[in-house]
């Protein structure tokens, strides 16, 4: 396992760099990763998350839907997006902070499997909001980012605390 990285490390503010090859490094990081989701119970992990900025997110869905297992994304890219709907997120890099945010509904990605092939995936519900979030870590870019002034002044005082417990 390893540590995951909270609010208020630069790396998490990075844009993360593409993946040149799926070597056994990628593969071990792969693995510390999903040791590193099911252990804090989370849905979705992106590497930035662990401290490394390069291009790769897993998602764990099975606690929601059991026909679910991990799904790896190796430098994902947005085909298509439509719709739009609010729903709640968290983020294991926020630990205790919860909030609707509105993302598209449904999403269309292709990515690239630890097995090197490249694969695409339309997605709606929990599962494009997942794949959203974790995207959305890669470019550097935060659930915060979305929050309206209120309720990011609301969560003021924690944010500034998860920041300072670095
Ligand atoms: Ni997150």
């Amino acid at each position: 396992m390893k540590p995951i990285v909270l609010y208020g490390d630069p790396v998490l503010r990075e844009k993360a760099k593409p993946v040149e090859k799926i070597d056994q490094a990628v593969k071990n990081l792969v693995a510390q990763m999903t040791a590193t989701l099911k252990n804090a119970k989370g849905l979705g992990l992106a590497a930035p998350q662990v401290g490394e900025p390069i291009r790769i997110f897993i998602l764990d869905l099975s606690a929601v839907d059991l026909t679910e297992s991990v799904r790896v994304f190796i430098n994902p890219e947005i085909m298509e997006t439509s719709g739009e709907i609010l729903m709640e997120e968290g983020c294991l890099s926020f630990p205790g902070i919860y909030q609707k945010i509105v993302r598209p509904e449904r999403v269309k990605m292709k990515a690239t499997g630890l097995d090197g092939k490249i694969f695409t995936v339309h997605a709606g519900g929990i599962l494009a909001r997942a794949m959203l979030h974790e995207f959305d870590h890669l470019e550097g870019k935060l659930f915060i980012d979305y929050f309206s002034p209120v309720s990011r002044a609301l969560l003021r005082g924690k944010l500034k605390r998860l920041a300072t417990a670095l």
